[in-house]
């Protein structure tokens, strides 16, 4: 079973740098137009990029997902990603951890993040279909999730929410009854707090409100636009020649909530949000500021550059930052918190969907906020 996680993770790295695995945008942030502001008072040398998650200071609102580990040749990926969350001050997730709580041999391509990211926030990651028992493994108990935690002294942990990726996989776990009492379960004794993350099909209105029920301490709403799972697995699937797998993960291709959209449905829980999902530019970074993320995560990218090179992963986050502090001026704020009682326009399909959900209201307000506020030239920098 290991052996099969450890050559499954070599495996999708080396697909996601092959092949194109993108989800098409039907609903995107091309949908989300920021209001620009003339006379915006903001000196783009004086932004304040820095940010609150779950107690810890962060340098920027970025987040590098949770991509991969558990095989040897991954390790100078996760360096590479580690290095930079250490130079930036950002949040670093690792990908799922499962191969090395069962075989802790598999351990080093994790804990190189701890060693080169001593300042980091770290985030574990477990699938929640290894909370429940499956066809062919028990549950994970207690004690192997810390050992998760454990292994990168992590700050939280992630448990991802990946049915559609389970539904679409070769030798997937079909089993997701009982997710949300092992989740309740879990938050309620592992001692750093719990993010739940979806992986590409985005978090809607209840289940965001459930998983609040759960004591969850934040959510990645993770949502379609960007990285597709399905179309990983397809791709596996047809290497391994099993046909009626394949179809059934490119049918399922763009299956799933955008994430603009689940920012905003998942909004109502309250809880902080991080935005992962289909996020190319800083522009983007600062679109889902706007409707409400907290963090904004971005895969694909980071694990590229990673692929390449230390230098590549920074060049990647000095162009990133540059292109949000633009956003941030032409949007009147010189924080974050101020980017994100930006005013927002929310068009097109985005729009649509969010109307026929009864988010009608909550679409004037993103849009009104500064007139709502009374605001006047240099109100936005008080
Ligand atoms: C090769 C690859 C491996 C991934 N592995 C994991 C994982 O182990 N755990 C997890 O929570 N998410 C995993 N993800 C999902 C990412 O964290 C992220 O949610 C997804 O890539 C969407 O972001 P993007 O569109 O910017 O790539 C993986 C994504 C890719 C491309």
């Amino acid at each position: 079973m290991t052996d099969e996680v450890r050559q499954r993770k070599i495996e999708h790295v080396n697909i996601a740098l092959g092949q194109d695995i993108s989800a098409p945008q039907r609903a995107s942030w091309q949908d989300i137009r920021l209001v620009h502001q003339a006379l915006s008072e903001i000196n783009l040398d004086e932004i304040d990029t820095s940010v609150t998650f779950l107690g810890q200071r962060l340098r920027y609102p970025i987040f590098i997902s949770s991509l991969t580990g558990g095989h040897p040749d991954v390790t100078t990926i996760n360096r590479n990603l580690a290095r930079a969350a250490e130079e930036y001050g950002l949040a670093l997730g690792v990908g799922s951890q499962r191969a090395a709580v069962v075989d802790p041999q598999l351990a080093g391509s994790y804990t190189i993040t701890r060693t080169q990211a001593p300042g980091a926030f770290l985030i574990a990651n477990i699938g929640a279909p290894q909370l429940i028992a499956q066809a062919r493994h028990a549950p994970f108990t207690l004690e192997q999730v810390q050992r998760a935690i454990a292994m990168i002294d992590a700050n939280a942990l992630a448990i991802h929410l990946n049915s559609l990726q389970e539904a679409t996989q070769p030798e997937g776990d079909h089993n997701a009854a009982g997710e949300v009492a092992a989740l309740r379960q879990l938050a309620q004794h592992i001692e750093v707090p719990v993010i739940a993350k979806e992986t590409g099909a985005g978090i809607c209105r209840e289940q965001a409100l459930l998983l609040r029920s759960c004591g969850v301490a934040a959510i990645d709403v993770g949502g379609a636009g960007g990285s597709s799972m399905p179309a990983l697995e397809a791709a596996r699937a047809q290497a391994q020649g099993d046909e009626q797998t394949a179809t059934i993960g490119q049918l399922y291709r763009d299956w799933g909530i955008p994430t603009p959209i689940a920012l905003v449905e998942s909004g109502v829980a309250g809880l902080p949000l991080i935005a992962t999902g289909g996020v190319r530019s800083g522009l983007d970074v600062a679109r889902a500021l706007a409707l409400g993320a907290t963090l904004v995560g971005l895969g694909f990218p980071f694990l590229k550059a990673a692929s390449e090179s230390y230098e590549r992963v920074c060049e990647l986050l000095e162009g990133t930052i540059a292109q949000l502090k633009v956003a941030m001026q032409l949007s009147g704020a010189g924080n974050v918190a101020q980017m994100r009682e930006a005013d927002v326009v929310v068009l097109g399909a985005t729009r649509e969907w969010l109307m026929l959900r009864g988010f009608e209201e909550e679409l004037k307000r993103l849009a009104r906020r500064k007139r709502s506020r009374g605001w006047q030239i240099g109100a936005g920098r008080r």
